[in-house]
């Protein structure tokens, strides 16, 4: 009963910002992201009868924290397979530089896509990202390379991941790692609170659906300036709502606000580059990857070459050779 997974970190272009269920981790708008080559977590399991309590090791080192959401979220598939058996689970998170953008993303798609494997469950992606959905939210989207949906659904069953295109059509994101410092406001919490605070939230919700169609349609068309205009537009409203939020949430840094004016500039001179921004101060760029080079060597007269990530699509999540 072992297995070992990759499955990489995805960025949102329409953002999931809010639960309708909080313990079954139900949105409460459907969303939509382009799964990232340059990022990935590689995560090797062993359900093994001799351990007494489950086990977790990210990076090489113990992580008692998420331990506790890990042996949760094992007990699903335990529960499936009927069996109590603890389990050892080793991560190692795979990023260009010590950006800090290891993901629960990632993190929790390699767990669900070696335990599948591991204990012979035999799921569909489809299926199995009803469960990922379960560790985190923006998880369930990795189980698929290139822009995938997350259908919010109603119930536990129907709210998972569909696959919507390879993306192999000059689609790219260019990152700029503003801080690597974990942010102090998990998106969580964060979120929670900005539907209980928020007079804006449900004109974000509503909105974000809006959205989304537009997103599909031009996704249709391979039309990376409208993707991106509505990428942006959408990450900004997410943002506004969060600041809405009494007390506000600001995850922006003075860099993040340098990096998206530079992008505004970008823009006025022709490039196609707009902002994506998670809950943290890191800017995504979406951008076409012929150009990525231009606007790296622009980012480059602020800030430093490790701070700058390119990235291009990448694949679905799937089980490594041991
Ligand atoms: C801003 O998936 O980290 O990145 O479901 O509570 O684990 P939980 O939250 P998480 O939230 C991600 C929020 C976001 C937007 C997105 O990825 O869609």
């Amino acid at each position: 009963m072992k297995a070992k997974a990759r499955a990489h970190a995805n960025i949102a272009l329409i953002k999931y910002w809010g639960k309708a269920d909080e313990a079954l981790i139900i949105p409460n708008n459907s969303s939509l992201s382009l799964t990232l080559d340059a990022f990935y977590t590689d995560t090797h399991v062993h359900f093994d009868e001799h351990l007494a309590e489950d086990e977790f090791i990210l990076d090489g080192k113990s992580d008692p924290k998420t331990l506790v959401k890990i042996s949760k979220f094992a007990d699903l598939f335990r529960a499936i397979k009927g069996i109590n058996t603890r389990v050892r689970v080793k991560s190692v998170n795979h990023v260009p530089t010590a950006a800090g953008l290891a993901s629960s993303a990632s993190g929790f798609a390699a767990l669900g896509v070696a335990i599948n494997a591991a204990l012979d469950l035999n799921m569909d992606a489809e299926v199995l990202s009803t469960y990922i959905r379960q560790g985190s939210g923006s998880a369930t989207r990795s189980v698929y390379g290139g822009l995938v949906e997350w259908q919010k659904g109603s119930n536990t069953t129907d709210s998972k991941a569909v696959f919507i295109d390879d993306a192999t059509f000059d689609l790219g994101m260019v990152i700029v790692v503003i801080d690597k410092d974990e942010k102090t406001i998990s998106s969580r919490v964060g979120m929670q609170h900005t539907i209980e605070t928020s007079p804006y939230y449900t004109l974000w919700a509503k909105d974000s659906a809006r959205d989304l169609e537009a997103m599909k349609e031009a996704i249709s068309n391979k039309d990376i300036d409208h993707i991106g205009s509505i990428a942006e537009h959408n990450a900004l409203k997410m943002h506004a709502t969060m600041m809405s939020a009494n007390p506000a949430i600001i995850y922006m840094q003075p860099d993040s606000l340098k990096a998206i004016q530079m992008v505004q500039a970008m823009r006025n001179e022709g490039l196609t580059a707009f902002i994506a921004m998670d809950a943290g101060p890191n800017v995504k760029i979406v951008c076409k990857l012929s150009e990525s080079d231009q606007i790296v060597s622009r980012l480059k007269t602020t800030f430093k070459d490790e701070q700058i990530i390119v990235s291009g699509p990448g694949p679905d999540a799937y089980v490594l050779e041991e």
